[in-house]
């Protein structure tokens, strides 16, 4: 894990978001998609001030961040920081997503803010050539990701509750209609990566069982949706029951196996 200094370089205001750009060549470089990174939010010596981001785009230099709207004083400290500011950051943390060589059909399954998490594994899928499909629940349309975010070869679907039982559009989707006339995502993704709350993997697992009898080791990959104070397993302040047991998340996680998730 490194700790380095970036500079904020452009921010950007999307909806009632922002997405800040930090110049971080050596921190850039050494993230994969799924991990976080810990922004000091402030500019006394506090060590409460890191907040926990996992990025949303990152290339060679810089990588950038979301912030999403809220009363969080950290965060109101980011939104108002001008362009040039020095911003510490300690990164990158715990195990994010593998695709590994050989897979052609990815399948990124998102909900809400957490899906944003799910751009840079997309962006990186499509860039090698792999079949992309990306399907992202939201409360309004407004609040999903843009079309025009995503390359024109990633398949794009949306859900948004809009009069009829989300659960049953995300089964739908996922494992196909019950008349069997479409086949589900599910069937046909070699490899899934999912970013969510908790409460909805119960849901993404049913469907797995749906469509393959069973929730195999390394075929779906989910975000734990953890803040992190340290970041490197000291404070513990992190610990959950995953993968059959107490777990540090941010050493273990905080991308785990499906199988590790639900029980
Ligand atoms: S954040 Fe401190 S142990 Fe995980």
């Amino acid at each position: 894990m490194l700790q380095t200094t970036a500079t904020l370089i452009t921010r950007m205001t999307t909806g009632p978001a922002q997405e800040l750009t930090l110049r971080a060549p050596e921190l850039a470089r050494a993230l994969v998609p799924g991990q976080a990174v810990l922004v000091k939010c402030g500019w006394g010596l506090e060590p409460y001030l890191r907040r926990t981001f996992y990025p949303i785009a990152v290339d060679d230099e810089t990588w950038t961040l979301r912030v999403p709207p809220g009363s969080d004083w950290g965060h109101a400290w980011l939104r108002a920081a001008p362009v040039g500011t020095p911003i510490d950051c300690l990164g990158p943390v715990g195990v994010g997503y593998l695709v590994p060589l050989g897979v052609r059909n990815l399948l990124c399954v998102g909900v809400g803010e957490l899906a944003w998490t799910l751009m840079p594994v997309v962006t990186q899928a499509a860039a090698r050539g792999l079949s992309v499909a990306l399907a992202m629940e939201a409360r309004t349309p407004r609040e999903l990701i843009p079309a025009q975010r995503l390359t024109a070869a990633v398949e794009y679907h949306t859900l948004t509750a809009d009069g009829r039982r989300i659960e049953s559009q995300w089964a739908g989707l996922l494992a196909g209609e019950a008349s069997g006339a479409q086949p589900g995502l599910i069937a046909w993704a070699d490899v899934v990566v999912a970013a969510a709350p908790l409460t909805f993997y119960g849901q993404l697992a049913a469907a797995v069982k749906a469509v393959r009898y069973d929730i195999s080791r390394g075929f779906a990959q989910v975000l734990y949706p953890a803040t992190f104070l340290c970041g490197s397993g000291a404070c513990q302040t992190c610990v959950a029951d995953v993968a059959g047991g107490r777990r540090r998340v941010c050493l273990r996680g905080p991308v785990f196996d499906l199988a590790d998730v639900v029980t």
